[in-house]
């Protein structure tokens, strides 16, 4: 073995007893009341009360809202712009579960969530959330994914969920799924629990074990039936695979063997592939896949000499920076395996921007096994930080800034 890789093997190892086993767990969500008193909502009065589909207004979209086409918006840097960002706070929106509410676990600093992503050749559009719930009248939009996904998932609910008023919308859990409706819009985001998209033993959604993990790289169909019809599906898995160097899986037969993971994630992506040639319409449908979501375990890779993790991190990285925990080769094994589709999925290369944000993470400000750190356990933050998850509001909102811009796109031809 190579001194490269022996290191990559100790990353991978080490990705799970760190942070894993309580971490990717589904959590207790609890939903707090709806803190909004009115019934009249702003987009009320914007627009009077819609009745049925006729009088849906146009989704308006002004020159500020097109990015040019060339303009990869996934290069550029964070800047401080604490006008704009955040889009909502901890107290505002009550969908969030006390995982990713930092500040109110005793998060001292806050200036993490005041950076926006600037792309380098562009503008990305000012998130709207009155336009996005045009976008998604009468649609359904679902994150798939692991718990990464259902951070992805929260952002998004809590930046929409201010113009609608109470009473209007609700939070259900039917798991594997969690369901916000907007009554007015006829339209819902949903997530569902599918750590490695394919069939597995760690599919219920909160009794899953991470340590002995069994995947079944050839069925899909469970999880299958339930994406059917969803308007806008927005895939990812990573974290899950990153274990161990290999995963216990079976394919084709019920014999379960020992694969490399780069092997039985291709397998799935395979199945995965099958699924959406047979099952979406490209016409009705959009499908969407996140790049990996980084993690920032090993202090090292971004301040020489140092022994530690994202604990105590206030600020992004400034200048190049790629973290060893995100496999390029798995990143371009799913670059490969869309562009061979009939079925056009958008890649959303969120990676490069999310690395540098060290700052981000939940760190010792989550949960761990359902409940917040003990005191004991804060004060070992080299075991017991979570430098997987991002804390909210944070990174995914950015990465639903990406999005919405992305389903903005298919809107600009109604001008
Ligand atoms: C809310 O709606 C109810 C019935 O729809 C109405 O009686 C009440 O006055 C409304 N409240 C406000 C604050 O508009
Ligand atoms: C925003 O940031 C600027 C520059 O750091 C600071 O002077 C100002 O007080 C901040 N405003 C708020 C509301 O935090
Ligand atoms: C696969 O399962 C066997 C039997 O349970 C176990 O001994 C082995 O460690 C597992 N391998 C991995 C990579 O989890
Ligand atoms: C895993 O598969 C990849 C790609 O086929 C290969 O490069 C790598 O050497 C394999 N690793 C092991 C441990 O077999
Ligand atoms: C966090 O970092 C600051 C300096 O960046 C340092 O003064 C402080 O002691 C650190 N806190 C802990 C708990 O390590
Ligand atoms: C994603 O972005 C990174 C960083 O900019 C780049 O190196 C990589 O090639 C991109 N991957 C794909 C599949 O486009």
């Amino acid at each position: 073995m190579t001194r490269h890789q022996l290191s990559l093997d100790r990353r991978i190892q080490s990705l799970f007893p760190v942070a894993l086993a309580s971490l990717l767990v589904l959590g207790t969500a609890r939903l707090v009341l709806d803190a909004l008193k009115t019934n009249d909502s702003f987009v009320f009065q914007l627009y009077g009360r819609p009745r049925g589909q006729q009088q849906s207004p146009a989704v308006v979209v002004s020159p500020e809202d097109r990015i040019d086409e060339s303009c990869n918006v996934f290069e550029g840097k964070w800047v401080w712009d604490n006008v704009s960002h955040p889009h909502y706070t901890e107290e505002s929106c009550p969908y969030l579960v006390k995982q990713v509410t930092c500040q109110r676990n005793g998060r001292p600093d806050s200036y993490y969530k005041n950076w926006r992503w600037q792309p380098n050749d562009c503008n990305l559009p000012r998130f709207d959330p009155l336009k996005l719930m045009q976008i998604l009248r009468g649609k359904r939009l679902m994150f798939v994914g692991d718990s990464v996904q259902r951070g992805q998932f929260e952002s998004l609910v809590c930046m929409v969920q201010s113009i609608i008023p109470q009473g209007k919308k609700s939070l259900q859990r039917v798991p594997p799924r969690k369901i916000f409706k907007v009554e007015e819009f006829d339209a819902s985001i949903e997530y569902y629990w599918a750590p490695f998209i394919v069939e597995s033993i760690s599919d219920h959604a909160t009794k899953h074990t991470v340590l002995k993990r069994l995947v079944k790289l050839d069925s899909i169909a469970k999880h299958g039936k339930h994406w059917e019809g969803v308007d806008i599906l927005v895939f990812e898995s990573y974290v899950w695979w990153m274990h161990k160097p290999t995963i216990n899986a079976t394919y084709g037969s019920p014999d379960v063997q020992e694969y490399n993971v780069t092997t039985a994630y291709r397998l799935a992506l395979q199945t995965w592939a099958e699924w959406l040639e047979s099952s979406i319409n490209p016409e009705r449908q959009k499908v969407f896949f996140m790049s990996m979501s980084p993690t920032h375990l090993w202090s090292w890779e971004w301040k020489a000499g140092s022994d530690e993790n994202c604990f105590n991190e206030s600020y992004p990285i400034q200048g190049s920076y790629w973290g060893t925990g995100s496999n390029m080769e798995i990143m371009e094994m799913i670059h490969d395996q869309i562009q061979d589709l009939k079925v056009k999925v958008t890649f959303l290369n969120i990676t490069q921007l999310s690395e540098y944000r060290k700052d981000a993470h939940t760190s010792i400000y989550g949960e761990r096994k359902g409940k917040l750190l003990t005191k004991e356990q804060r004060s070992d933050p080299k075991n017991f930080a979570d430098c997987i998850h991002w804390c909210l509001p944070g990174v995914p909102d950015t990465w639903n800034e990406i999005l919405y811009a992305h389903l903005l796109k298919s809107h600009q031809n109604l001008l």
